[in-house]
């Protein structure tokens, strides 16, 4: 039986910072940005967005088509947690209608966990394959001001129903993993904005890469020309660039530096606009890929690296099911990401200094969200969300 990625839909906020307004604030030329990291614009949260908000966008369409009868579980993927003891996905099993009977839980470990959520999933459904999981992974990306991290801040989030037979991709059953105690990112739970030691932080992802390649290499029959498209984990799209280019190495491809971009450029598109949603990123790289390629995707093999600061890397493939295209929401992403919102510099600073209360008083978040689904308040240390 295989077993997969059958839907996948993503949602973004409405306002977004065009990186050149960064670079003119910080003296510097935009191509750093543009160029040197690759990236074009941030998303921020409105006001009244946060995971939950975002997620319940994101998955809706999914809920709407499956009904919610379908759905055994929710496993919902942040490192932008809301609560350290309820999971964020028990909002949004709410705002969607889900069943009683349908369960909920919350994964971590950086931006990998929805990778992890997924092969549980995939367990999960074999075990039970008339039913699906809906995977989520939701986060919002936030750097201090002025470090070099602030550039690649984002939001995003993505929803996946793993099933049996799937419409979009079949995953392959071999993975390869990596898993080392360091400290390239990480946020302790009395700060709001992650810890990075930024270039250490790329150099970890480019060793585990090939540690998680080489035991890839060990357990499946497939090697690095059976690929013909790669999706990363994109904290920024220069990223992914560098890191095919470095498998290609160890690899000892033929392929030329053009050829090699050709495997992973219809996967940046989204993050180059939205930026870096951690456990978000790779899968909405993915969308972009489905929705994006011109070629016809069927029966081609993707390559996928995960990698989650702190660290935990995974390589896993999948084969694209034909007539993928017909399950796709592309339409929709591209006239949402059209519509959005462009904020000043100085709008981008209230944006980024509207912080939750910590205080358990009452506090009216104000309007901003275009999504369906909004946080209207934070009384007595308890959300509040409705849907619109
Ligand atoms: N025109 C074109 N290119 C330019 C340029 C210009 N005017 N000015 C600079 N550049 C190039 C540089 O040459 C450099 O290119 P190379 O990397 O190929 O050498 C690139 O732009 C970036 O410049 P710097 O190295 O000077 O940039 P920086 O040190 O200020 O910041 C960074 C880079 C350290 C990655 C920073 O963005 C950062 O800390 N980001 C957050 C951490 C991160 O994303 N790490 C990724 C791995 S960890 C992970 O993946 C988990 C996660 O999601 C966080």
């Amino acid at each position: 039986m295989s077993v997969g990625i059958d839907e996948i839909s993503f949602y973004t906020s409405n306002y977004f910072l065009d990186l050149k307004n960064l670079a003119m604030v910080q003296e510097i030329d935009p191509d750093k940005y543009y160029q040197g990291i690759g990236q074009e614009k941030m998303g921020m949260p409105a006001p009244d967005e946060d995971v939950v908000t975002m997620a319940a966008n994101a998955a809706l369409p999914l809920v709407e088509r499956v009904g919610t009868d379908a759905i055994s579980t929710v496993m919902f993927a942040t490192e932008t947690g809301i609560d350290q003891s309820k999971s964020a996905g028990v909002y949004v099993h709410r705002l969607l209608g889900l069943t009683s009977r349908c369960r909920v839980v919350e994964l971590k470990q950086a931006c990998y966990s929805a990778t992890a959520a997924i092969q549980m999933a995939c367990a999960l459904v074999a075990r039970q394959p008339e039913k699906k999981v809906l995977v989520i992974a939701s986060d919002v990306a936030r750097y201090d001001l002025g470090t070099s991290g602030e550039a690649t801040q984002g939001c995003g989030a993505v929803a996946m129903l793993i099933a049996a037979s799937p419409r979009l991709v079949e995953l392959d059953p071999e993975v390869g993993n990596h898993t080392e105690d360091v400290m390239d990112f990480w946020r302790p739970n009395y700060r709001s904005t992650a810890l990075v030691d930024g270039k250490y932080s790329t150099k970890i992802y480019l060793q585990s890469l090939k540690h998680a390649w080489e035991h890839f290499c060990e357990v499946s029959s497939l090697a690095f020309n059976d690929f013909q498209h790669f999706c990363y984990h994109l904290p920024f799209t220069r990223m992914a660039q560098k890191a095919h280019k470095h498998l290609a190495r160890i690899n000892r491809s033929a392929l030329s530096p053009e050829l090699l971009d050709l495997q992973v450029e219809d996967t940046l598109l989204y993050n180059r606009i939205i930026g870096n949603s951690y456990t978000a990123s790779m899968y909405i790289g993915l969308a972009s890929l489905l929705e994006n390629c011109k070629q016809n995707l069927a029966g081609k093999r993707v390559g996928f690296f995960s990698y989650g600061s702190g660290s935990v890397a995974e390589f896993f493939s999948g084969k694209i099911v034909a007539g993928y295209e017909k399950y796709l929401h592309g339409d929709r992403h591209q006239t949402m990401l059209e519509a959005r919102s462009e904020v000043s510099y100085e709008e981008y600073l209230e944006l980024y200094n509207d912080t939750d209360p910590v205080d358990g008083g009452v506090h009216t978040k104000t309007e901003g969200t275009t999504g369906r689904f909004r946080l209207v308040g934070i009384s007595h240390h308890k959300r509040e969300y409705i849907a619109c």
